[in-house]
C-alpha cells in the first residue's frame, strides 16, 4: 500500500444526515457526494450581486454547491428565486446550528427573496427512539424562536412544522415517495432492514418545501438550498425526483461542520460539553471554553518558546468560523499564537467575551421573538386559503 492511501486509511471518516465521525476532509465529500466547488467565477457572480463578499464564502466555510451557475443564470433573466433551510428539532439549537442560518439571512437581504424554512419534528421523532412527538413538535417553536432571533424578514419568512402542516404536505409527499424506491434510500443513507417505516419515508418529506412555493403560486420558481454538506443525500434524490413532478431541480450551497469544544469532529448536542447551546447560560460558556481542546503547548515556558498550533485549536476554529470576521485581526492573532506571544488561557478570555456578548444579544432577541411567531410561522389553514 503506498503511502496516500495509508494516509487515507487513518483518516476514515463518515458523513451522513444523522452521523459525522472522524476528522472530515471535505475536498474528498465533494468528490463522494458528486457536489461542486465553489469557484472563483462563482463567487465573482455573487460578488456582481451582492457587492461583498460575506466572511463564510471568502473563508471557504461555504465550499460547495449544485447548480449555483444555472440558478444566478435564471436570476439574470429575471426569474427570482426563494430560499429553503430546515431544522431537526431534537433538542436546543447550538451554534453549529446557525452557521448556515446567518448565511440564509445574508442571502435573503442581499437578494430579497423568501425564505421557506421546515421543522422536521417528524424526522426527528423517526430517528430517536428516546423523543415523543410532543417533544419534537415543542422544540420545532422552541428552536423557531432561533431563527427569527438572527432577524429573518418576516413578511418574507415562512416557518412550518412538519407536523402542522402535515395535511398539505403530504400529497406532495406521496407523489415524491412514489417515485423513490427502498433500494434507493437503503443505498443513499445506509439505513437497513431494522429501519422503521418513517426513516425510510422521511426523505420524500425533506424534498417538498424544494418546490411548495411553486405549489403555492401555481407557477415554477428556483430554489436555493444553503444546508450543512451532510444534508446532501437528501436533496441528491430530491433533485432526480423534483423534475419528473414538473419542478426545477433546487440548487444548493453547503458549509463545512463547526468543530465541536472537543477534539476532532463536529459541534455535537449529544456530546454537551463540545456544544455551546444558544439558551447557554454565561458561567456554562465559561466553562465549556476553558475546557476546550487547543493547540497549546504543555507549559506556558514551552509555549513561549514554541509557540502554538492554531490548525487544530478549537478555540481559532471558532474564531474563524464566527467569532473574528476581521482577516487582519484573524492574521495578527495566528501570528501571536504561533510565535508563542499569546497564550491559551488568554486566548479563551477573549473569545469567552465575544461569545458571551452574542449570546446575551441572541437571548434577548430570542425572547422577544415569542411574541412574533405568529407573523412567521405558516399553518395548514394559511396554506389552503392561499394566505401566504
Ligand atoms: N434534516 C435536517 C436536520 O436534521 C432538517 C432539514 C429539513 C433541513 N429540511 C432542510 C436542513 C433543508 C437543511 C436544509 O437538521
Amino acid at each position: 500500500m503506498d503511502e496516500k492511501n495509508e494516509d487515507r486509511r487513518r483518516d476514515e471518516f463518515i458523513v451522513t444526515p444523522w452521523e459525522v465521525k472522524g476528522v472530515v476532509d471535505y475536498e474528498r465529500l465533494i468528490e463522494q457526494f458528486g457536489t461542486e466547488t465553489i469557484t472563483d467565477e462563482i463567487l465573482g457572480m455573487l460578488q456582481k450581486y451582492t457587492g461583498e463578499l460575506h466572511p463564510f464564502l471568502k473563508r471557504k466555510i461555504f465550499f460547495s454547491h449544485r447548480d449555483l451557475k444555472w440558478l444566478f443564470n435564471e436570476y439574470e433573466k429575471g426569474n427570482q428565486f426563494f430560499l429553503y433551510t430546515g431544522r431537526g428539532p431534537s433538542g436546543n439549537t447550538h451554534l453549529g446550528h446557525i452557521m448556515p442560518w446567518i448565511f440564509t439571512k445574508w442571502l435573503q437581504d442581499k437578494f430579497d427573496c423568501e425564505l421557506w424554512f421546515q421543522m422536521t419534528d417528524d424526522e426527528k421523532f423517526y430517528f430517536n427512539q428516546k423523543l415523543s412527538l410532543e417533544e419534537t413538535h415543542k422544540f420545532a417553536y422552541e428552536n423557531a424562536l432561533d431563527v427569527i432571533a438572527l432577524g429573518f424578514n418576516p413578511k418574507k419568512t415562512f416557518i412550518f412544522s412538519d407536523i402542522d402542516i402535515s395535511g398539505y404536505l403530504y400529497p406532495l409527499a406521496a407523489r415524491v415517495a412514489k417515485r423513490i424506491t427502498f433500494s434507493t434510500v437503503k443505498a443513499t443513507f445506509g439505513l437497513q432492514n431494522d429501519a422503521n417505516l418513517g426513516q425510510i419515508f422521511f426523505t420524500s418529506m425533506q424534498a417538498v418545501p424544494a418546490f411548495l412555493p411553486s405549489v403555492l403560486r401555481k407557477r415554477n420558481i428556483p430554489c436555493l438550498i444553503p444546508h450543512a454538506i451532510d444534508q446532501d443525500p437528501h436533496f441528491r434524490i430530491a433533485r432526480d425526483v423534483i423534475p419528473k413532478l414538473g419542478y426545477y431541480k433546487p440548487a444548493s450551497i453547503h458549509c463545512i461542520f463547526l468543530p465541536g469544544l472537543k477534539e476532532g469532529g463536529k459541534m455535537s448536542a449529544s456530546i454537551k460539553e463540545s456544544a455551546i447551546f444558544t439558551t447557554d447560560p454565561a458561567p456554562d460558556v465559561k466553562k465549556k471554553i476553558w475546557n476546550a481542546f487547543t493547540g497549546g503547548q504543555a507549559t506556558a515556558a514551552e509555549q513561549r518558546k514554541f509557540g502554538a498550533n492554531p490548525d487544530i485549536c478549537s478555540i481559532y476554529k471558532y474564531y474563524f468560523c464566527l467569532f473574528m470576521w476581521d482577516d487582519k485581526e484573524l492574521k495578527e492573532l495566528r501570528n501571536k499564537c504561533t510565535g508563542g506571544d499569546i497564550l491559551c488561557g488568554e486566548c479563551k478570555q477573549i473569545l469567552l467575551k465575544k461569545v458571551v456578548s452574542f449570546l446575551e444579544e441572541h437571548q434577548r432577541k430570542r425572547e422577544a421573538a415569542r411574541d412574533q411567531l405568529d407573523k412567521f410561522i405558516v399553518t395548514y389553514e394559511d396554506l389552503i386559503s392561499g394566505n401566504v
